[in-house]
């Protein structure tokens, strides 16, 4: 089995077809889909594409396996998970349409979606609906891989490590495709609670960090982290530890070290402690990458922090001293 580290010497030599359904990720990260799939994977074990949306990157991970000695396609499976439908908190695209838009009468891409992954469909194996509803509590069986492009709540990636990230085990690769959302900083903190069992590939190719199991994981580690049970000083330690181990994306374009941070910020804010939050995010105000591309993040922590009751320093000062 192929090194997920050498996959990254590859990337030149793939070429993306032209009738590549609309995604939502980078070319980089469509290369490295293929790459795996076409060269890392087996398919004895489940390989789980989590957020397949309109298809663009079950397409790639699926024309690897379609090109690899190693999988079997008549017994290998490509499990995709999607709602395939658009409407309010799927976070699902009108894009993911083959028109680009939803027509009057349906909000399901559900049949776009198929024709377009016609030539992959005798191993492709479709659930749609809500995560929660359409994974299996049930099913222990080992996870060869995990795309996950879904986790965009708390409560859905809960589902993702209660269900998928239990089932892995050493030689199981990841692919979390939203490493570079500081809103979801349960991404992070969970790596960084896996970290001891996982090599990191290689720098993120743009916004996916990818990693190897190597070591098996505790059941208590994985509980803790499908439970959230981590206080958030100790999430924040966590996000310190990833940190350390990731710097500047693959193309040089994005500065994890300071995605990492503000989703620090964001471990305190989702904590109710908006003052502390903003004393993290205000400093990094002066970071090229995040000026530029995270205003809005900027904009919703400062706003927070504003609405707070200010507290004067008299006050604290008594109740410091117990007389407040
Ligand atoms: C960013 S899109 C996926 C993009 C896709 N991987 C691509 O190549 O363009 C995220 C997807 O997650 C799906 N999703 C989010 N929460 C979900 C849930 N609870 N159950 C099922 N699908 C969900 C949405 O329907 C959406 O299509």
């Amino acid at each position: 089995m192929t090194n997920l580290a050498r996959l990254y010497s590859l990337f030149d030599s793939v070429e993306l077809p032209e009738d590549l359904p609309y995604t939502q990720c980078s070319t980089w990260e469509l290369q490295f889909l293929y790459l795996v799939g076409r060269h890392r994977l087996t398919g004895r074990d489940r390989i789980v594409e989590l957020g397949a949306g309109g298809g663009g990157s079950t397409y790639m991970l699926a024309m690897g396996l379609d090109e690899n000695p190693a999988f079997d396609r008549r017994t290998g499976r490509l499990h995709a998970y999607d709602f395939f439908r658009v409407g309010k908190g799927t976070f699902a695209s009108e894009k993911f349409f083959t028109a680009g838009h939803k027509p009057e009468d349906d909000n399901s891409f559900l049949n776009d979606f198929r024709e377009r992954l016609s030539p992959f469909l005798p191993f492709l194996e479709i659930h749609a609906g809500d995560l929660w509803q359409t994974s299996d509590p049930d099913d222990t069986s080992p996870v060869e891989f995990l795309h996950i492009d879904i986790a965009k709540t708390a409560r859905v990636f809960r589902c993702v490590s209660e269900r998928f990230l239990t089932r892995l085990q050493p030689g199981s690769v990841v692919l979390h495709q939203d490493f570079a959302g500081p809103r979801l900083p349960w991404l992070h903190h969970s790596t960084g609670a896996l970290l001891p069992y996982i090599e990191i590939a290689g720098p993120p190719i743009r916004s996916t960090l990818a990693f190897e199991v190597t070591k098996p994981i505790p059941g208590d580690v994985l509980k803790r982290v499908s439970e959230d049970a981590y206080t958030v000083d100790e999430k924040l330690d966590l996000i310190t530890a990833v940190q350390d181990r990731v710097d500047r994306d693959h193309t040089d374009g994005i500065p994890f070290k300071s995605v990492l941070e503000l989703a620090k910020a964001y471990v305190c804010h989702y904590d109710g402690q908006h003052r502390r939050a903003w004393s993290i995010a205000k400093p990094l105000l002066t970071d090229e990458y995040l000026s530029r591309t995270r205003a809005d993040h900027f904009a919703q922590l400062r706003k927070a922090y504003e609405a707070e009751p200010k507290v004067s320093p008299m006050s604290r000062l008594k109740r410091l001293v117990g007389m407040g």
